[in-house]
């Protein structure tokens, strides 16, 4: 049975995302060898790669905060989760503007990335580039992909989460310092084009850059289909835009 609980009842997100997550929270349970964290493959060498260095040389890209990061998706509201983040960041010791990442447009014209971001076939899918220059954090956090929900915190998925899929996608090569937490372990050493999924309502995860260049990341976020699940059964394929081309196990 799915843990449920009223955000009313919370002063702080941490500790209501904590109330509805199944994650252990053992800090001593090892999670190397059993990462909480699925890796489906990479996305082929591509023109993708020479689109990404042209826009982080180009194009304006624009700090992300708890109070920017879904504004202007609900002018009219604001993020139910607001006033729970801002306490955690206050309890930090950050200010609550503080900078997770910087958010970069997907161009409006056909590019690799927007068909890298329709691959999934997610349905109502939202995406994001995140570009995260050095000095810049995202503190320890459980989604709640309170934009997906509509900003209504007794939505409907908060009964079957598994109906949304959240896809990350590194578009450059791991570097050292590139920081990327989940649970009791990390993603780490990726090649540009490697794809990672998580259990979104469940795992605690964080990123961090203290390495000397920026790390930057597709986010595509959306309701499942059909052709999502078989995808999500995939381990260490890799994937041309077009289809599936090599070392696919289903
Ligand atoms: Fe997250």
């Amino acid at each position: 049975m799915l843990k449920q609980a009223n955000p009313e009842d919370f002063k702080s997100r941490w500790e209501y995302s904590k109330a509805t997550s199944q994650w252990h929270f053992d800090k001593l349970r090892d999670e190397d060898r059993e990462p909480p964290f699925t890796i489906l493959g990479r996305f082929k060498e591509g023109a993708w790669r020479q689109e990404i260095e042209d826009m982080l040389k180009s194009a304006p890209t624009k700090p992300v905060s708890f109070v920017t990061r879904i504004a202007g998706r609900f002018p009219e509201k604001i993020p139910y989760t607001l006033r729970m983040d801002e306490h955690d960041l206050k309890s930090m010791g950050l200010s609550v503007d503080h900078v997770l990442f910087h958010n970069l447009a997907l161009p409006e014209a056909p590019t690799c990335l927007q068909r890298m971001a329709d691959f999934f076939r997610l349905r109502n899918r939202i995406v994001s580039i995140h570009v995260q220059y050095p000095g810049q954090t995202f503190p320890f956090h459980i989604d709640d992909l309170t934009s997906s929900k509509g900003n209504n915190p007794n939505h409907p998925l908060n009964l079957n989460p598994d109906l949304l899929m959240r896809f990350e996608i590194q578009l450059l090569d791991w570097e050292w310092g590139h920081v990327w937490a989940y649970g009791n372990t990390y993603w780490k050493q990726w090649r540009a084009g490697e794809i990672a999924f998580h259990r979104w309502r469940d795992v605690p995860h964080g990123t961090a850059n203290c390495g000397h260049t920026p790390r930057c990341a597709l986010q595509v976020t959306g309701l499942v289909t059909e052709f999502t699940r078989s995808l999500m059964r995939q381990r260490n394929a890799v994937f041309e835009l077009g289809g599936i081309s090599e070392g696919a196990a289903v």
